[in-house]
Parts: structure tokens; C-alpha cells; sequence
């Protein structure tokens, strides 16, 4: 156990979420982390409608009784998704935590709340942490430059933007973006926050969907191999760099439109990469831990070694203290 503000807000054990993940994040990975004592996620995005929300809900619910969260993208997109529809069903359904990405959450705040919801949002700067918290927001996440999916537009790192927003509020805070291992994790807390929120790391174990030759791939790939594209059409994107992430990031360098951008960028070809196996048939969210990735973990090993090596690096830590006082009490 590992007891943080965060863990006892949501009734977990240690201090872990798996962020949503589009397309990713299902129901048996969102039920083995939850399972594992951290708090899974599952996506509606991902759903297409409320009443898939609803069966993957109930899926999820068959796999764990634990806690588990469902992420509401409120990023602008060409086709609104039907928030407020989503919110009907898992009041419904007795969901009790959930993700927000995007925007402010705060024209939605009063039907989550009426519904008994624990929000967490995610921002990639202060100012919106401070805005999330008047809202009414009860903890917030960091996106940082490392992560996969969308960082901010303002290429700040996590470890900056984490202390950022631990000193501008006073909800509990989770560091995110670039967070993997155990010793990251006693670096966030360091900074202020109360846990982590993880997303690349969890695409690598059992229980994630994703087709052997992605696993592979990340297994395989270096730190340097992930990019930001769309930074041109102000929405910014950090994913494995494959030769189609290659083609956008040319076009933007020479200039291009939204309409030149989308054939490629589409999520549309997301399933091909994920299912398929077809590294090259998309562009897909990737952070840079993928350079720490190295196996596929089940997602309790992975929580168990993330758990352990939090608790050797605060030993570390401590011995670096009590050396230092050993010393100093002996020169005097
Ligand atoms: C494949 C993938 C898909 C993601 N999709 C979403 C999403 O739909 N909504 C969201 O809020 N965050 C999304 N994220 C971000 C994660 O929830 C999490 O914040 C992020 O992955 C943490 O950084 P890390 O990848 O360095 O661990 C996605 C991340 C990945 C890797």
C-alpha cells in the first residue's frame, strides 16, 4: 500500500492510473490495472456511442469490482461527441471517476457532480490547473512534452511543468507525461504530486489489445523515436515516429493545410497499426518511456515492479541522507 491524497480520494492502493487511451484503452486493460491496485481507465471515445459505453462499462464491472475511471475527450473535433449522453450513462451505470482531456470541464461539472463523480483533468499548464480547480475539479493531471498523445503546445517537460502545477493548487496532483518506473514515480511525488498518470507504459503488457508487431516494435525502439506532429494545425501530437509520421512531419516543414494533413492523420487508420500489426499504416500515440520499454509485463507485474522500485529508490534516498548526516556529524 502506498497511501496518497489521490489514493484515498478514488479508494485505490497505489498511487497509479492508466490515463485514457484512444482506441487502447478497453476493458480488460482498464480492469487489470484497477485489478493490480492502480485505477484503469477506459475510453468513450473509443465507444462511438452511449450504449457501447454502457457494454463496455458493464464488461469492465464483470472483470473488477475495484474502482476504474472513464475518460470524456472534450478536445474540439469535427464531429461532437455526445458528452452529455456519456454522463447520462455512467450515472446510470454507478461509474464514479472520471478523466477529462481537452478542454475545461466546467459547463459539464454540474451533472457530474449531481451524479456523485470524481473528476480529474488533465492540463498542460498552471493556469488551466488553477481554472480546473475553481471549476470544482477534485484532483488534476500533468500533460508533459514526454507524453504520448497531446502534450501542450508550449514544449514543457514534465518535471517543470509537475512542481508547476503542485504549487499553483491544492487538489491532488498526479504527474504525467514520461512517468514509467518506479523511480519516476518517487520523482513526481518529490515534485509535490500525489501519484502518476500513465499511458505508453500500459500499451506494452498482456492484457493490452495491441497486435504483437506494435509490442514489438516499442520493445525495440529507442527513446528517440517518437515526434510531435499537427503542431502546424495547433494541435499537437506526440507519436512513434514511422514513415508516416515521417511524410507529415515533411509536409508541415514545407508548409501544408488541415486538408492536405488529414488522409494521414486520420485516426481512422489507427486500427490497422493497433490490430494489424501494420506499424506503417498510421500515425499512433507513442511517448518517449518507450525507450525504457524492454518486455511485456502482465500489468500486475508491472504495478508490483513499479511498486518495488519505488520503495528501493526512497531507500536509496534515504541512505543518501543518512550518509551525508553520518558524515557531516563527523567532521564537526
Ligand atoms: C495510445 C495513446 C492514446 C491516448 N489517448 C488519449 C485519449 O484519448 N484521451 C486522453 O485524455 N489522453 C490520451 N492519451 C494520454 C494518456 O492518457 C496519458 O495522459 C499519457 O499517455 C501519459 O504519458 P505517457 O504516455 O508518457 O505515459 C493517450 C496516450 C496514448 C499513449
Amino acid at each position: 500500500m502506498l497511501k496518497t491524497r489521490f489514493t484515498e480520494l478514488v479508494g485505490i492502493e497505489y498511487p497509479i492510473m492508466c490515463g485514457g487511451m484512444f482506441q487502447v484503452g478497453r476493458a480488460e486493460l482498464c480492469a487489470a490495472v484497477s485489478e493490480a491496485g492502480g485505477l484503469g481507465t477506459i475510453t468513450s471515445a473509443t465507444q462511438g456511442d452511449p450504449e457501447n459505453l454502457r457494454q463496455e462499462i458493464r464488461k469492465v464491472k464483470e472483470l473488477t469490482d475495484k474502482p476504474f475511471a472513464v475518460n470524456l475527450s472534450l478536445f474540439p473535433s469535427s464531429r461532437p461527441l455526445p458528452n452529455e449522453e456519456y454522463i447520462d450513462v455512467l450515472i446510470e451505470e454507478g461509474v464514479k471517476i472520471v478523466e477529462t482531456s481537452g478542454r475545461s470541464p466546467k459547463d459539464l461539472m454540474q451533472k457530474l457532480k449531481s451524479g456523485g463523480i470524481i473528476v480529474i483533468h488533465k492540463v498542460a499548464n498552471a493556469k488551466n490547473a488553477i481554472s480546473a480547480e475553481n471549476a470544482g475539479v477534485d484532483a488534476v493531471s500533468v500533460v508533459g512534452f514526454e507524453t504520448g498523445g497531446h502534450p501542450g503546445m508550449n514544449d514543457i517537460g514534465s518535471i517543470v511543468l509537475t512542481k508547476l502545477v503542485t504549487d499553483a493548487v491544492s487538489v491532488p496532483v498526479l504527474g504525467g507525461g514520461g512517468f514509467s518506473t518506479g523511480q519516476s514515480l518517487v520523482a513526481a511525488m518529490a515534485l509535490g504530486a500525489e501519484g502518476v498518470v500513465m499511458g505508453t507504459r500500459f500499451m506494452a503488457v498482456k492484457e493490452s489489445i495491441l497486435h504483437q508487431n506494435v509490442k514489438n516494435w516499442m520493445i525495440n525502439a529507442s527513446e528517440a523515436e517518437t515526434a510531435i506532429v499537427q503542431k502546424s494545425i495547433g494541435s499537437g501530437s506526440r507519436v512513434a515516429l514511422n514513415e508516416v509520421a515521417k511524410e507529415v512531419l515533411k509536409l508541415e516543414e514545407r508548409g501544408t493545410t488541415f486538408e492536405e494533413l488529414l488522409p494521414l492523420i486520420t485516426g481512422k487508420r489507427a486500427p490497422k497499426v493497433y490490430f494489424d500489426g501494420e506499424i506503417n499504416a498510421g500515425i499512433w500515440s507513442c511517448g518517449q518511456v518507450v525507450g525504457l520499454i524492454n518486455d511485456v509485463p502482465t500489468t500486475k507485474e508491472l504495478i508490483d515492479r513499479i511498486v518495488q522500485e519505488a520503495v528501493d529508490s526512497r531507500n536509496f534516498i534515504n541512505h543518501a541522507f543518512e550518509t551525508k548526516h553520518e558524515a557531516s556529524v563527523s567532521e564537526r
